[in-house]
């Protein structure tokens, strides 16, 4: 079976959005759940996160920025071309429930990540900010989307080109002087979301990050998405991909997704796709 893509926007140099129809999907995602694709026959299998999703029409929205060979891959597909897997909803949905003022923190792909967990946390009641952080303006993703499922929403770029000059960090210590947070969430590079589980730990604030570990089967099978969280180890796929941003090895994390690089690297070398 395969998976048309029925729509498809670039966002920024490298980023697109992608609708896929994959009518069987759509009716037991949850916010937080990703999907594991795999764009050709004989290709490897990346996970996604689902950034949105419409039953009626039974599509699967997902963000991708082309970092290596599948990702370009997929980038380079348009509307009306197919991919020939896709499997989800996987992973634990992220924790939504009523805390009172909600902090979601979105970088790259995790800004369309954290929309449909704004939507639901607003929906629950709670008071939702957003903080989308990118280089530069032209790589701020998704923010009127953002900001009609948010009570606020903050840009940071580290050049200054649009909202606050520098980091998410400094966007949320802000915050944090402004008024009293009950959980955070941070989806985005991993040294962004070590950054924030430090500021947050001192101040006893709930946060949840979103691993990015490297995943073959995303069925808890294969063991490659092993993390540590409060020194017990983790699959990302099954357990989560949210843990508690306090308890996660992020040195571990890191270092297991440098594993493959000179692999990573040769495909693609010999990618087509270059
Ligand atoms: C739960 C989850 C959700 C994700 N959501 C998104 C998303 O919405 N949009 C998006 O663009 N990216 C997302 N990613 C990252 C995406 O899976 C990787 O960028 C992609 O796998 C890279 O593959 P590649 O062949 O293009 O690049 P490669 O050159 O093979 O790898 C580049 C880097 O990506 C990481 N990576 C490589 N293979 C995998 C793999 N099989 N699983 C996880 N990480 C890998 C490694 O850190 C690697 O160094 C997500 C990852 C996870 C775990
Ligand atoms: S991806 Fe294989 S165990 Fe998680």
């Amino acid at each position: 079976m395969s998976y048309p893509i029925v729509e498809k926007k670039e966002l920024a140099p490298n980023t697109v959005m992608m609708q896929i129809h994959a009518p069987l999907l759509t009716k037991k995602i949850r916010p937080g759940q990703f999907i594991i694709v795999r764009v050709t026959p004989n290709g490897e299998r990346i996970p996604l996160s689902i950034s949105g999703w419409d039953g009626d029409k039974g599509t699967v929205r997902i963000i991708v920025q082309a970092v290596g060979r599948t990702s370009t891959e997929l980038v380079r597909l348009n509307r009306g071309d197919s991919i020939e897997d896709v499997v989800g909803p996987l992973g634990q949905p992220s924790h939504t429930g009523q805390y009172g003022t909600c902090v979601l923190i979105g970088g790259g792909y995790g800004t369309g990540a954290i929309i449909p967990i704004a939507g639901d946390l607003k929906a629950l009641g709670n008071k939702v900010i957003a903080i989308i952080g990118a280089r530069t303006k032209e790589l701020v993703l998704m923010e009127d989307e953002l900001r009609a499922v948010c009570h606020r929403v903050e840009v940071s770029t580290n050049d200054g080109s649009a909202g606050v000059k520098g980091l998410v960090t400094d966007v949320l210590a802000e915050i944090l002087k402004q008024e009293p947070v009950h959980m955070v969430t941070a989806i985005g590079p991993v040294p962004m979301m070590k950054a924030v589980s430090e500021m947050t730990r001192p101040l006893q604030i709930r946060t949840y990050v979103s691993l990015n570990a490297i995943m073959v089967d995303g069925t808890g099978m294969c063991g490659s998405c092993r993390v540590g969280v409060g020194g017990t180890t983790k699959f990302a796929c099954i357990d989560g991909p949210d843990f508690d941003g306090h308890q996660v090895n992020f040195d571990e994390l890191v270092y297991r997704q440098k594993m493959y690089i000179p692999y990573e690297k040769k495909a693609m070398e010999l990618c087509a796709c270059k």
